[in-house]
């Protein structure tokens, strides 16, 4: 079964202009697919409409066997989807622990301190120094603590919106570093990406989003062929974007 499934979707911002245009897709429970595509191709949008952050027009987002299209973002989280914006994904005026303090309020109080421990450990980097404000991590550090933050409420599915955005490369091998462990404990992993590269790498699976558009989807090898992504950016379709 799919721990994640969109059929269909339509969103945007004004019900007379969708920025995702009947977008089909599903991710199998332990996968990691990443979401390729030109700038303003509709990325973020798609991805925030499937964390309930943007109005969906039309069609569905299912976690697992669950109808989650157009719930409050806060209800996703409990429904098992952890989302990592691309921005403001941390508090920069709170230390480490009380950034995780923040994002445990949604568990049970008798789970908080446990899974707050957890991801301390999870991630030596943050663990070794709680007490710092998060303001004053590097950006690779920042990333760590945000996904730290959706990983708390152990999500089944995990979103993250170019994690790598901004970063120096030795910072971004360190996120994917991070991401390679996340998939390898078993979180199913959605991750929208710049870095095409890193992102093949990591993804079993890709999809390219052109003008809100799935232009493909297929296993992450056939675009390691720079010119098909290529062709794919300027509007080329394949055949597995329209099954
Ligand atoms: N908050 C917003 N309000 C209105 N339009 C927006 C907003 N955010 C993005 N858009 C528009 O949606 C389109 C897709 O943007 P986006 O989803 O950010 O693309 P991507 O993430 O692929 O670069 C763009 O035309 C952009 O101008
Ligand atoms: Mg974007």
């Amino acid at each position: 079964m799919s721990a994640l499934a969109v059929s269909d979707l339509s969103a945007g911002y004004d019900p007379d202009l969708a920025i995702v245009k009947g977008v089909s897709f599903s991710v199998p429970k332990g996968e990691a697919v990443c979401i390729l595509g030109p700038n303003g191709a509709g990325k973020s949008t798609m991805i925030k409409a499937m964390a309930g952050l943007v109005p969906c027009f039309g069609g569905k987002v299912h976690l697992g066997e669950t109808d989650v299209t157009g719930l409050s973002p806060h209800i996703m989280v409990r429904r098992g989807l952890g989302f990592v914006p691309q921005t403001d994904n941390i508090f920069t005026r709170l230390t480490i622990l009380e950034n995780l303090q923040i994002a445990a309020q949604l568990l049970p109080s008798a789970d908080r301190a446990g899974r707050i421990e957890a991801m301390l450990a999870m991630f030596p980097d943050l663990g070794d120094r709680p007490g710092e404000l998060a303001g004053a991590l590097s950006g690779g550090q920042r990333q760590m603590l945000a996904a730290a933050r959706a990983l708390l409420t152990e999500p089944d599915v995990l979103m993250l919106d170019e994690p790598s955005a901004g970063l120096s490369p030795k910072l971004v091998a360190q996120v994917f570093d991070t991401l390679r462990r996340i998939s390898e404990a078993g979180v199913t992993l959605v991750l929208v990406e710049q870095n095409v590269r890193a992102a093949l790498s990591l993804a079993s699976r890709a999809l390219v989003l052109v003008d809100g558009q799935l232009a493909h989807d297929g296993p992450s090898a056939a675009l390691h062929d720079g010119k098909l992504l290529g062709g794919l950016f300027l509007g080329h379709r394949t055949a597995e974007a329209s099954q």
